[in-house]
């Protein structure tokens, strides 16, 4: 037997989302942010306002809906991680990503993220 989640926000439906409200002080002026597992895009305008460039990676069917659904554009939205995680950021941002995932999973891409400094 096959088991499918999900969060069902509105979001794609034009549903109002409230934007991520920090709850750890960031530097307001970064220059580069990961937003891991980006979904549709729905925390691009926040991230915008604290990064100069936002780099979006998600799964490739969900990067396709991004590129069409995506409230604002951002400067790079991939799921190719070979490439992604090779890249330098100065914040990973991980939004309803890691919580679903079973322990050994995101155990895994916690390691797996791109490490600072290389
Ligand atoms: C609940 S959505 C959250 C999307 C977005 N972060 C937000 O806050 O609106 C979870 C996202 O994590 C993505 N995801 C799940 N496993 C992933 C993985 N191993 N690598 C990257 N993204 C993943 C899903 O494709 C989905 O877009």
């Amino acid at each position: 037997m096959s088991c499918a989640s999900g969060i069902l926000t509105g979001f794609k439906d034009g549903k109002p989302f409230t934007p991520y409200v920090p709850t750890l002080a960031l530097p307001p002026h970064l220059e580069r942010v990961l937003d891991f597992g980006c979904g549709l895009g729905r925390n691009f305008p926040y991230l915008k306002s604290i990064s100069r460039q936002i780099t979006g990676f998600d799964l490739p069917e969900m990067i396709e809906r991004c590129r069409v659904l995506a409230p604002d554009p951002i400067d790079t939205l991939s799921s190719d991680w070979a490439e992604v995680r090779t890249g330098r950021f100065d914040l990973i941002f991980a939004s309803l990503v890691l919580q679903p995932m079973e322990e050994a999973a995101c155990a895994a891409a916690l390691a797996d993220l791109p490490a600072w400094p290389p």
